[in-house]
């Protein structure tokens, strides 16, 4: 990896080109959608999408774009509606994304036209929902997590301020040696100690900001605060070291995870 592989925007457009749109991203915890009506935002990626329970107990993942301008429909991070309302200028969507309605002064010229937010392919696995704004055949990578964990205990959120490559470099070479971690392509890892499964999500958000979801099974997520307060304060030590061209130390995972990363730059930029 180059300096400017983590320090600049481009290198996160082609990402999103090549990786975050064609793979399995984790969006939450299917947990965090306990109730009809529960909704979270999140970008990831560089894609907004909104996660949403409906009536029936049916998980979709839908793209935020409003199908009157393309703006975000959910502002928020999270919260339980029956609705969505674009706070644009008010067009209405049910929970599975459906068109509702607008106002008279910008409803749409043929209101029998599809108009529903864009459903995305989903998946389920280690008690979390995945995205794909790709048109994925099978889930096949997700079948090397557990399909069952130990009661959700909740989700620590941390703000990082660093390339979402330096907080996987991190976890991979923190983690390498321990028997019960599994690494999932492109933003997963899940850790076993005792009787507590801790799967950790980062979310890419821009070239310079990663958010770290901690979602602890089998224990008090609160109990974790300290060392999710540790990766941050060592990644943000680490982008700097990145961004002077210090490179990450070899590993095993490490290096596999940066042959992946080749091979996505690749397709972004063929040889032949
Ligand atoms: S952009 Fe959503 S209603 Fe106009």
């Amino acid at each position: 990896m180059k300096s400017e592989d983590y320090a600049q925007g481009d290198t996160f457009q082609a990402e999103k080109r090549t990786i975050f749109s064609s793979e399995w991203l984790p969006v939450c915890a299917e947990a965090q959608l306990a109730r009809p009506g529960d909704f979270l935002s999140a970008t990831v990626g560089g894609w907004s999408v909104v996660a949403a329970r409906d009536k029936a107990g049916e998980v979709r993942v839908l793209r935020n774009a409003c199908r009157h301008q393309n703006m975000p429909v959910v502002g928020v991070p999270a919260g339980n509606c029956e609705s969505f309302r674009c706070r644009f200028h008010g067009w209405t969507y049910d929970l599975a994304g459906g068109f509702l309605g607008a106002p008279p002064p910008v409803a749409p010229p043929d209101p029998k036209a599809n108009l529903s937010l864009q459903s995305l392919a989903t998946a389920r696995a280690a008690g979390l929902l995945f995205f794909s704004m790709g048109k994925p055949a099978a889930a096949p990578g997700l079948g090397a997590l557990p399909t069952s964990l130990p009661a959700y205990g909740g989700t620590l959120s941390t703000d990082i301020a660093c390339n979402w490559k330096v907080a996987v470099e991190h976890l991979l070479g923190e983690r390498a040696s321990s028997a019960d971690f599994t690494w999932l392509w492109p933003l997963l890892a899940l850790r076993r100690a005792g009787r507590l499964a801790i799967v950790e999500q980062l979310v890419p958000q821009t070239f310079l900001r990663t958010r770290l979801l901690t979602h602890v099974f089998g224990g008090a997520a609160d109990e974790h605060q300290q060392a999710a307060g540790t990766i941050k304060h060592v990644c943000e030590a680490l982008q700097l070291d990145r961004a002077g061209g210090r490179p990450a130390a070899e590993g095993t995972l490490v290096d596999d995870f940066h042959r992946r990363l080749a091979e996505a730059y690749a397709q972004d930029h063929p040889t032949t």
